[in-house]
C-alpha cells in the first residue's frame, strides 16, 4: 500500500517525508478546506445531504482534482455526512436537514498525488445548548492533540490530550475509529488513536488507571510525519454500530456525536496544518 510512498519508513512503517512534500500536502488540504469553507452558506433548514455532495462533487472537478473517495472501497460519493447521532462515514442522500441539526462533512481530495482529508462540525439553523457544548469540547479536543505534535513526543501523547479534555466534560471518546497516516495515499500507518492506555498523574507520570507507572511504546513523532487527527466525541457513551448499508456508524445509544479532522504534518519543532480553513469557518460559530 506504501510502496506509492517515497522516502524512508520507519520501523513502525510510517513514511519520512522531505521537506519540499509539504507544499504538496498544503495544496491538496487548502483545496479540502476551501471546499468545506463554501458550503457554509448552503447548510441550511430544508437542504438534502445529496444536495450538499453534488456540490462537492462539482467543487472537486471545477479544480482539477479528484475525489479520494469516489470509488474508495466501493464508496461512491465525494463527502461523508453524519447528521445527529451519525458517528461517521453517513452516507450523502435524500434526508432533509431541519432545524437545529448538526452534521460533520468529510472531504478528502487527491490535488498532484497528494491526500487533503478534513472535516467540520456545521449547524443548520438554531443550535441547541448541549450540541453547542458537544461541538466545542470536540473541537478543543482537536486542537489539544494538535498541540501534543512535536518530535520527540509519542502518538499516544496525542490520543491522552485528546481524551484527557474529552473526559473532564464528561464526554466520550469514539474508539473504534482512528486517524491516519496519508500523503500520496489516503490512510497508511500508524492508526491515529484518540485515547490513551495511560493517564498523566500528578507528578507528571504515564499510569495506567491502578496508577502504576507505564512505558509509552506508541511510536515516535519525527518531523516529516503526515497523518490527520480526528477525534470522534459522543454526548453518551463511546460504543458505535454500523448500520446495514456497511457505512453508516452510529452511536449506539444514539447520543449526538460530533467530530473535527485536520490533515498535519510534523515539523522541526511542532506541527503545521494543511486544512486550515482560508476563511476562517471551522468552527461553527462563523458568521457567513
Ligand atoms: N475521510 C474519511 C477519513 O477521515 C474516510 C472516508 S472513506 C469513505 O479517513 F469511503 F467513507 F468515504
Ligand atoms: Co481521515
Ligand atoms: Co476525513
Amino acid at each position: 500500500m506504501d510502496d506509492r510512498n517515497q522516502g524512508r519508513l520507519t520501523r513502525d512503517g510510517i513514511t519520512i517525508h522531505e521537506a519540499a512534500d509539504f507544499a504538496g500536502m498544503q495544496k491538496a488540504g487548502q483545496l479540502a478546506a476551501q471546499i468545506l469553507d463554501d458550503l457554509c452558506p448552503l447548510v441550511v433548514p430544508g437542504v438534502t445531504t445529496e444536495e450538499l455532495d453534488r456540490v462537492i462533487t462539482q467543487a472537486v472537478e471545477d479544480a482539477g482534482a479528484r475525489s479520494a473517495t469516489i470509488g474508495y472501497k466501493g464508496y461512491r460519493h465525494a463527502s461523508c455526512i453524519s447528521v445527529n447521532h451519525v458517528v461517521c462515514h453517513g452516507i450523502p442522500g435524500g434526508k432533509v436537514l431541519k432545524d437545529g441539526d448538526i452534521l460533520n462533512i468529510d472531504v478528502t481530495v487527491i490535488v498532484d498525488g497528494w491526500f487533503g482529508d478534513t472535516s467540520r462540525m456545521y449547524v443548520a439553523g438554531k443550535l441547541g445548548r448541549k450540541a453547542e457544548r458537544l461541538i466545542e469540547v470536540t473541537h478543543d479536543a482537536l486542537f489539544k492533540g494538535i498541540e501534543a505534535v512535536k518530535p520527540g513526543n509519542t502518538f499516544a501523547d496525542i490520543g491522552q490530550a485528546i481524551q484527557a479534555h474529552v473526559e473532564a466534560n464528561r464526554m466520550s471518546v469514539v474508539r473504534d475509529f482512528c486517524g491516519h497516516g496519508l500523503g500520496r495515499v489516503f490512510h497508511s500507518p500508524p492508526n491515529v488513536l484518540h485515547y490513551a492506555p495511560f493517564r498523566i498523574s500528578p507528578e507528571g507520570m504515564k499510569v495506567n488507571s491502578s496508577g502504576t507507572v507505564i512505558t509509552d511504546r506508541s511510536p515516535v513523532l519525527e518531523e516529516g510525519m503526515f497523518f490527520t487527527i480526528e477525534p470522534m466525541v459522543n454526548l453518551g457513551r463511546p460504543e458505535t454500530k454500523v448500520l446495514g448499508d456497511d457505512w453508516t456508524a452510529v452511536t449506539r445509544d444514539k447520543s449526538l456525536s460530533a467530530q473535527f479532522e485536520h490533515s498535519i504534518g510534523v515539523t522541526a519543532d511542532g506541527a503545521e496544518i494543511f486544512t486550515l480553513s482560508p476563511g476562517g469557518l471551522f468552527h461553527p460559530t462563523y458568521q457567513v
